[in-house]
């Protein structure tokens, strides 16, 4: 009995039990998400899989399509966890990926498969100054945006912009808004509008994707989980 409880304890089954609570103390929140990255690092990748999570192939075939010819570009992976978008995009070609993620475990096990150069240990809103304005042809991003109450919003697209050359892209897949625990971040697009207004960016599409995982456990219901493909380019 023991051992087959030991063995149902995966990513999928504890997750809900660091990011449901909506707390007071932020900070509190963050920590808690941040010691299940900790202690899944090693088998994170295999609860992607398990959970026929899609978010890191949506970007990478986004970039594909629109760098096809373009295999030297400059990419950072934004919250990008054990690396799984650029150990799809190094497939391809592409050589030239940085990564930006909070949690060390993680990024260990990303440095271990060796396809990333820099690799950041920084949140959103930390002091980013290490990272230079306008250093990326294009800043993705899979799963890190409303993953749940603790996880950033829309919010950290204003550091994001400023990473981005002029002509390059922002591609952001996040789990459907909609379907989010409670998030207490910037959840509207409308949020940019004074960029889009100014002219420094363009808001390219917003497609659906209509597989982005399967449901972890009841709490998230029984149907597919959707996600959402957020393309911007930054002029
Ligand atoms: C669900 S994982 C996704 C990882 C990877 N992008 C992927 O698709 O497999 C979410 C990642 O976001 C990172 N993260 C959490 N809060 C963050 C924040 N405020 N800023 C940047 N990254 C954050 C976590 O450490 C974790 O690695």
């Amino acid at each position: 009995m023991a051992a087959a409880t030991q063995q149902a304890e995966n990513f999928s089954s504890v997750a809900w039990s660091y990011f449901i609570d909506v707390r007071e103390d932020t900070s509190e929140e963050f920590a808690k998400q941040q010691e299940l990255y900790s202690k899944y690092a090693k088998t994170y990748d295999e609860w992607a899989s398990e959970e026929e999570y899609s978010g890191p192939k949506a970007v990478a075939t986004k970039i594909l399509k629109l760098y096809s010819n373009e295999k030297n570009i400059k990419i950072l992976d934004y919250g990008c966890g054990t690396g799984a978008t650029s150990d799809l995009l190094s497939e391809h070609g592409y050589q030239n990926i940085d990564g930006l993620d909070p949690c060390k475990e993680i990024i260990d096990v990303a440095r271990s498969k060796g396809k990333m150069q820099k690799l950041y240990q920084l949140k959103s809103g930390d002091d980013d100054s290490v990272i230079p304005s306008q250093e990326y042809d294009v800043v993705c991003s899979s799963g890190v945006l409303f993953c749940s109450a603790s996880h950033p919003g829309y919010e950290c697209l204003t550091d994001i912009i400023r990473y981005v050359k002029p002509g390059g892209h922002i591609i952001i897949a996040h789990r459907q808004v909609d379907s989010c625990i409670e998030s207490r971040h910037v959840t509207d697009l409308a949020f940019l509008d004074n960029d889009v207004k100014q002219g420094k960016i363009k808001v390219e599409a917003k497609e659906v994707i209509d597989r982005w995982r399967r449901p972890a456990n009841t709490l998230e219901g029984e149907d597919i989980i959707k996600g959402e493909l957020l393309i911007i380019q930054v002029l």
